[in-house]
């Protein structure tokens, strides 16, 4: 037997029906981004690894440890993105968008890599829905995205939500807090593990986000944060605070929240899920006032979001609404099959594919079965379909259908027009141009949806 193939470690194939939910999930966000006044933009899956490198920064996991490299037959060396963020700002000084009118708001939907030791909720493939406002002004942007991001969750039925939310300083705040922070550790490095020792030559902050209870006692009497902040930072923590807590947004000030990017300044945040186990993160983000410099542009006040789209899908709630749309907008389509032996002559068309494709052309999704009635209904509860419309040899000689609904077990008897009538009541969604219907068949490439 030939070798079988399975999808690579840490990635995995999204089936019907859940494609559908992914699908609704996404129409919410490009709603309500919307309404907020974000644009899509879609970017390279790959870019030059030093984008990256200089971006999310080399002293991190993602640059240092879990980037997919590899160099190209032109000898460039190329990443998968392992986030968008870097891209998005790339593309901003690219595109000379900086002389747009500010900010520039953009959301991005679409895979990310990152080689992480798969476990639940955390694959190598993974996907984001995420959110850059470029050229804001500091607090009121912060508070914009967060409060887009919370209308988002919002909208998806989420109630509960666990913003947490931190500042890390400027960068001025940050230096002194580092110094102070380092000079605590250095003091007490017997105390530290092997990784926290390297993060100490590194990036020190990155200790504060330390799982190890040992370490976590030891930081509980480290020096905070808060006490190195510049007054400036201060006043803007305090503004994001007082905005949220102005429009009911509820939050959690998260003292060691850190990070693991580099180029955050001041606000950054975390939504956690308690259905999430040990990977409850279920979006983070910040702001990053150096990042757009940092990538050739000129200063630029950033802050956006990702959330992982993954995690978001696992842990939706079970009344979301979006459950109910991909219901509506991948409806089962109608089966059609044969009642008895048709009569069917080589080189001909059979009656049920005419049909279909007669059906498909009013928009009304339709699939062809055939084999013993069981069968055709067990088809038809597999694909979720709502209605079996059957033909056979009286049918073919009357024109007149048989319909049978699945849920209420109704069933009825109508001419061509009578069955198109009653089909669309389950297509509500799906309704198709009416274009040519009914009188001249429209080519197949005018079948346009929704102008109804
Ligand atoms: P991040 O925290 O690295 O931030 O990723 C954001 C979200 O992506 C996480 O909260 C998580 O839900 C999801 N995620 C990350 N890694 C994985 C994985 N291996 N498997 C499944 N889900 C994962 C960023 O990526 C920043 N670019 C966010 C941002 C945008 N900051 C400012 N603008």
């Amino acid at each position: 037997m030939a070798k079988r193939f399975q999808a690579p470690k840490g990635t995995r194939d999204l089936l019907p029906p859940d494609t559908a939910l992914w699908a609704a999930v996404e129409v919410a966000a490009r709603r309500i981004f919307g309404i907020y006044g974000f644009r899509e933009i879609r970017t390279p899956i790959f870019e030059e690894t030093e984008l990256f490198a200089r971006g999310v920064g080399e002293s991190t996991d993602i640059v240092g440890k879990e980037m997919y490299s590899f160099v190209d037959k032109g000898q460039r060396s190329l990443t998968l993105r392992p986030e968008s963020t870097a891209s998005v700002v790339r593309a901003y000084v690219e595109h000379g968008m900086q002389r747009q009118p500010q900010p520039v708001k953009l959301f991005y939907i679409g895979p990310q890599f990152r080689y992480e030791r798969p476990q639940q909720g955390r694959y190598r493939q993974f996907h984001q829905i995420g959110a850059e406002l470029l050229g804001g002004r500091g607090a009121e942007s912060d508070a914009e995205v967060l409060l887009m991001l919370v209308a988002f969750l919002k909208e998806l039925g989420f109630k509960d939500l666990n913003v947490m939310l931190n500042t890390v300083g400027d960068s001025e705040s940050r230096t002194d807090y580092r110094e102070r922070l380092v000079s605590f550790l250095e003091a007490r490095r017997e105390r530290l593990s092997e990784e926290s020792v390297r993060r100490l030559a590194t990036n020190p902050l990155r200790i504060l986000d330390s799982k190890s209870p040992a370490e976590q006692e030891l930081l509980a009497e480290a020096p905070r944060l808060r006490d190195s902040l510049t007054a400036k930072s201060a006043a803007h923590f305090a503004a994001v605070c007082r905005t949220l807590e102005q429009f009911g947004v509820a939050y959690e000030v998260s003292p060691r929240l850190v990070r693991g990017l580099d180029y955050y300044t001041n606000t950054v945040f975390e939504i956690v899920s308690e259905g999430l186990g040990a990977q409850n993160a279920i979006c983070g983000g910040g702001a990053y006032e150096g990042l757009v410099e940092e990538l050739g542009g000129q200063p630029t006040y950033g802050v956006g979001f990702a959330i992982g789209e993954d995690r978001l899908v696992e842990v939706l709630p079970a009344d979301s609404p979006a459950r109910e749309q991909a219901s509506h907008f991948a409806p089962g389509p109608v089966v059609v099959a044969a009642a008895g032996r048709l009569p069917v002559k080589v080189g001909e068309l059979s009656p049920l594919f005419s049909l279909v494709e007669r059906l498909r052309r009013l928009g009304i999704p339709a699939v062809e079965a055939t084999g013993r009635q069981e069968n055709v209904f067990e088809r038809a509860n597999a694909i979720a379909s709502p209605v079996v419309v059957f033909i056979g040899q009286d049918e073919l000689q009357s024109g007149r259908y048989s319909m049978r609904a699945l849920e209420s077990g109704e069933r009825g008897e109508f001419d061509e027009a009578g069955l198109v009538r009653e089909l669309k009541k389950y297509f509500p969604v799906t309704s198709p141009s009416q274009r040519g219907a009914g009188t001249t068949t429209p080519p197949a490439d005018s079948v346009t949806e929704g102008e109804e």
